[in-house]
């Protein structure tokens, strides 16, 4: 299974999604091709990851505009089996739920949608209310999710060919890998 996976410029959830990303590349039978958002490379070398983003996986690509690399089109012709964003930031998922195309991610899965190809996107704000995320200093800090994030996500939920996932745990569930 190939898989295109869209990282978007969230601090919060993208240790774990590297990590997770590195763990299914080594367990599962998949091979991962990451898509930066231009936002998730300056998060990926704010946290320190992306050097190691780029050993693991060395077809990482980063964005240049809605078109470049054409990752709408590969999706389109077939060449991957899903697009997976994780972690989507609050304006990448605001910008699919009111059908916003204008960049790498936005307009992949808008685009994928069209052909059928299946769409998994993992918000990180989910629920109104406090979360506690981790600084690219390690250190803790408490955000306030908001109702109007919340909606947006909830938009997605009810929107034709694309499913939300409530954990990053759901994607072995997505690929099948136990
Ligand atoms: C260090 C850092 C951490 C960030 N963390 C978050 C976050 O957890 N959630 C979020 O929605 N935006 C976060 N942002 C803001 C996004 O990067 C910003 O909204 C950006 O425009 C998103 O673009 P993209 O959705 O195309 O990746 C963060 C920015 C920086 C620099």
């Amino acid at each position: 299974m190939k898989i295109a996976w869209g990282i978007t410029g969230s601090g919060d959830k993208i240790i774990e999604t590297v990590e997770l990303m590195e763990r299914l590349e080594g367990e599962c039978d998949i091979e991962i091709v990451p898509y930066a958002s231009k936002e998730g490379e300056v998060v990926l070398k704010f946290y320190k990851l992306l050097k190691r983003v780029k050993g693991v996986f060395p077809g990482y690509k980063v964005e240049r505009s809605a078109n470049a690399p054409f990752l709408a089109s590969k999706l389109q012709l077939g060449k991957f089996d899903l697009l997976l964003i994780a972690p989507a930031t609050a304006n990448t998922v605001a910008k699919i739920a009111h059908g916003i195309a204008d960049t790498l991610l936005t307009n992949a899965a808008l685009q994928a949608i069209k052909t059928n190809l299946p769409v998994y996107i993992y918000p990180v704000d989910q629920e109104v209310g406090e979360v506690t995320t981790i600084l690219p200093n390690g250190k803790k800090m408490k955000l306030h999710v908001r109702k109007e994030d919340v909606k947006n996500v909830e938009t997605l939920r009810n929107m034709d060919g694309i499913t939300v996932l409530k954990t990053l745990d759901e994607i072995r569930e997505v690929i099948a890998c136990d």
